[in-house]
């Protein structure tokens, strides 16, 4: 028998989504979503309202949404908040720090400095459509910098500040990205993180950047190319705190956002300005039930899509109040988290199962030391929360009586897909609940076949558009459409395992691509393998995920070496630092494990079924091996293996 939680009276109560609601409304966005579409648009400010709702096929592909609306998204986020109540917060930030003095900005304060850095772009020479690359630390500015290219109707591109060099020159280069906005330095867990030198850096690879926006902000001595870089501090002052904002067709292009897949590099997911806005508002609306006043903290980074849905574009376009943190979990101490909930009351709180899993083996007692009377809600992403860490959110944080949503969702998918909502759904620790409104899961065999009824598993693909769908692959529209609809004809496939238990709950088993998903963050194992074969030593590398007791996965990566090479530990540091030069430290490997060859198939097919199976320490059942070219090479891959 599964674990339940039944709605509780509290989370009923005022909530904007019970039960029949829930029914009600699910029901019509699957059977009538015209109707259904067309009574969410108002919850937009438009230029002109679209009469279109949805008109989006996905053979050929070919997807969009509201497409004769005009609007501007950052209208959407800040004029009419502004216009209502300029000194309603928005932003609340809270430094890694904690002796550094909190900022608040107002929506009046936030639409003033999003015009100002609006102008600031536009005098760089920034125009519609043009990319822009953003790589900042969670501070306002990288809000500010997103609202501005929204403002101007130019298309950002933001990349997560973990990135080396050679990974922001690669995504530079792929969105032909002649602008950067970016800061000194920032600060995480009381390190520097050199944000401007390592764009220096990138640039160095990557020249064709033709200017480069600064933030001041950790005071880090950096260098400024003249001509190419300016403060922004220098030119605020200067710029006028108006800016009118383009009209924007609903299909163009709002952001790109870079993800890992099964091959190749990372795609540049691209996203649009008004499906997307509406799907990140009505889902942050319903999902977190938020009620006017409250303040939501979401703990990711705004270079991930958490962040840009749930910290900057959903919150923002609802008129709420975000917590913006610069640190981490545990930093001074491991009750950072709890003690940035009590100091400024935070009411929703949104993080990783992965973070909830280092704190747990702290111990209930730095939970315990902070007031935490001010939540109301508590929500997970990014990953599979195992039973045991969800019972402890719920338990020690929770208190036993705050609703936890568990939501599922992708870069791809724009916002949240499926969740328990909790003024409707029972919650199981573990399950992602039920589809949010116009979402249509299905499950497939490996034949594409549809497996009904319930208590069943497959592969996870969606049977329908909705809003938040991404469009295309930035440059690549044959890479979108390889990519999602091929594996299944007419379908979009997720590269997600899923079961549909007893009760219709949805719980995601993992990727059944190679995509591993390391504390939260997705990477391809084909990007750590080609940045392994990178280095002068390296003839082949496999690279698989295991289960890792708090990432949630960690890197395995076997590596044959070139003939005349001799392995080392020297060897081994050395390839580490060859993938933390290439991709970032994120993807740095666990395990490294030398090996003279490969298991393959007679027809030289790395066979990397067992090779996870040796990584995850269970090479007892290594299943059928009747096809390896030479099973010795196995034999000895399983007595050396690294993870025991
Ligand atoms: C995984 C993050 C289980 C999943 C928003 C998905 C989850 C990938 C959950 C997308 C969840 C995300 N339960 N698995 N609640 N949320 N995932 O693009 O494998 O960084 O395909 O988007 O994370 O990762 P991405």
């Amino acid at each position: 028998m599964d674990d339940i939680y039944p709605v509780s009276a509290a989370a009923a109560a005022g909530t904007r989504c019970d039960a029949a609601t829930y029914a009600a409304m699910h029901g019509q966005a699957l059977a009538d979503p015209d109707t259904f579409w067309r009574g969410q648009v108002d919850r937009l400010q438009w230029v002109r309202k679209p009469r279109v709702m949805g008109n989006w096929r996905w053979d050929p592909v070919n997807i969009r949404w509201f497409e004769d609306g005009v609007l501007n998204v950052s209208v959407n986020c800040l004029d009419r908040w502004a216009a209502a109540d300029p000194e309603r917060l928005a932003i609340i930030w809270e430094a890694d720090d904690p002796a550094v003095p909190n900022r608040r900005l107002s929506y009046g304060e936030l639409l003033g400095e999003t015009c100002r850095m609006a102008n600031a772009l536009a005098d760089m020479g920034v125009r519609r459509g043009d990319r822009v690359t953003i790589t900042m630390p969670m501070i306002p500015e990288a809000a500010v910098a997103m609202l501005a290219c929204a403002r101007l109707g130019a298309v950002h591109s933001v990349v997560f500040g973990g990135f080396s060099p050679e990974a922001i020159a690669g995504r530079i280069a792929d969105a032909d990205s002649r602008f950067v906005v970016t800061a000194d330095a920032g600060m995480r867990g009381g390190k520097v993180v050199p944000l401007k030198a390592h764009v220096d850096a990138a640039l160095a690879i990557e020249p064709r950047v033709a200017a480069v926006l600064v933030v001041r902000h950790s005071g880090a001595e950096v260098a400024m190319v003249p001509g190419r870089d300016r403060w922004w501090h220098e030119v605020r002052g200067g710029v006028a705190k108006v800016s009118p904002p383009e009209p924007m067709g609903a299909e163009d292009p709002l952001f790109i956002l870079y993800t890992s897949g099964s091959t190749g590099k990372p795609k540049g997911v691209l996203h649009t300005q008004a499906g997307y806005l509406l799907w990140a508002n009505l889902t942050f609306e319903t999902v977190f039930d938020y009620r006017a006043g409250e303040l939501f903290w979401c703990t990711a980074d705004v270079g991930w899509v958490t962040g840009h849905s749930y910290i900057v574009y959903g919150p923002l376009s609802a008129g709420a109040t975000v917590l913006m943190f610069e640190g981490v979990p545990t930093w001074p101490e491991v009750d950072r988290f709890w003690a940035v909930v009590a100091k400024h009351k935070v009411n929703i709180f949104y993080t990783a199962p992965t973070a909830l899993r280092s704190l747990m083996r702290e111990g209930e007692a730095p939970v315990e030391r902070h007031d935490l009377s001010s939540l109301r809600l508590l929500g997970t992403v990014g990953e599979p929360i195992n039973p045991e860490a969800w019972r402890w959110y719920h338990r020690v944080v929770g208190k036993g009586r705050l609703p936890i949503v568990d939501t599922w969702w992708q870069t791809e998918t724009g916002g949240a897909m499926m969740t328990p909502l909790p003024g409707a759904h029972p919650a199981k620790p573990g399950a992602a609940g039920f589809p949010f409104f116009g979402v249509a899961p299905a499950l497939v065999d490996a034949d594409g076949r549809f497996i009904e009824g319930n208590d069943v598993s497959g592969n996870l693909v969606l049977t329908a558009s909705w809003p938040g769908q991404a469009r295309t692959v930035y440059g690549d529209h044959q890479r979108f459409v390889e990519t999602y609809f091929t594996a299944y004809h007419g379908l979009y496939f997720t590269g997600d395992g899923a079961r549909r238990d007893a009760d219709g709950q949805w719980w995601i088993t993992g990727r059944v691509d190679d995509v591993i998903n390391v504390s939260g963050h997705r990477l391809g194992t084909a990007e750590v393998e080609s940045a392994l074969v990178g280095h002068a030593a390296v003839a082949e590398a496999a690279v698989v995920g295991f289960p890792h007791d708090i990432k949630g996965q960690g890197i395995y990566a076997y590596v044959t070496l070139k003939a005349g090479v001799e392995g080392s530990d020297a060897l081994v540091a050395d390839l580490r630092a060859e993938v933390r030069r290439s991709i970032g430290p994120i993807a740095s490997p666990d395990h490294i494990h030398l090996t003279p060859a490969l298991p393959k198939t007679r027809s030289g097919k790395i066979m990397r079924r067992i090779l996870r199976k040796i990584a995850e320490n269970e090479h007892g059942s290594l299943g059928d091996v009747s096809t390896l070219a030479d099973p010795a090479v196995v034999e000895a891959l399983v007595a050396g293996r690294l993870n025991r």
